[in-house]
């Protein structure tokens, strides 16, 4: 089992866009075996590529209460979007702590191929469609406080360099 380090917003590496992934090797299968023992182990119901650096289309999802149902996107897209919209209370590992209303369509369908390159389609509503357009965002380099105001974005970001600072003063205190 690898845990990956997550990066933290503002961190700028969080707003890289992601290519997509042309070759499903044992490479591929190892990156995600990786994200999904990081996710598991943080614990998040999903996680992007993005989030720990790797700037490639891959998602790991599980929206079980059982941690039960791994769901892995690979080069994901949506191919339909419900008109009606809903506001659902997120979260991320990247900015921890924080939560509040993001907007969203309240069903979709995506269409993804999985780590054997075998492509599949999923529709979704509640948690999972939220969780799929959330991980979205982050492969074009948006994280959820960018849907929020611009005052509350900046007490986030003040929050989170705050944090960031007593972190790196525990970490070189303990060497
Ligand atoms: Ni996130």
């Amino acid at each position: 089992m690898s845990l990956l380090p997550i990066l933290r917003y503002p961190d700028p590496r969080l707003h890289k866009i992601a290519k997509s992934v042309s070759v499903f090797d044992a490479r591929l299968k190892q990156l995600v075996a990786d994200m999904t023992d990081t996710m598991y182990d943080a614990p998040g119901v999903g996680l992007a590529a993005s989030q720990v650096d790797v700037h490639e289309r891959i998602i790991v999802i599980d929206t079980s209460e059982t941690r039960s149902d791994l769901k892995v996107f690979v080069n994901p897209e949506l191919v339909w979007t419900s008109e009606e919209r809903i506001v659902y209370d997120e979260g991320c590992l990247s900015v921890p702590g924080i939560y509040d209303g993001v907007e969203r369509p309240a069903r979709v369908k995506a269409r993804a191929f999985d780590a054997d390159g075998v492509v599949f389609e999923v529709e979704a509503d509640g948690l999972l469609a939220v969780c799929i357009q959330h991980e979205m965002d982050h492969l074009m380099g948006k994280v959820f406080v960018d849907y929020l105001s611009p005052l509350k974005r900046n007490r986030i970001k003040a929050k989170m360099l705050k944090e960031e600072r007593e972190l790196n003063r525990e970490r070189s205190r303990t060497g």
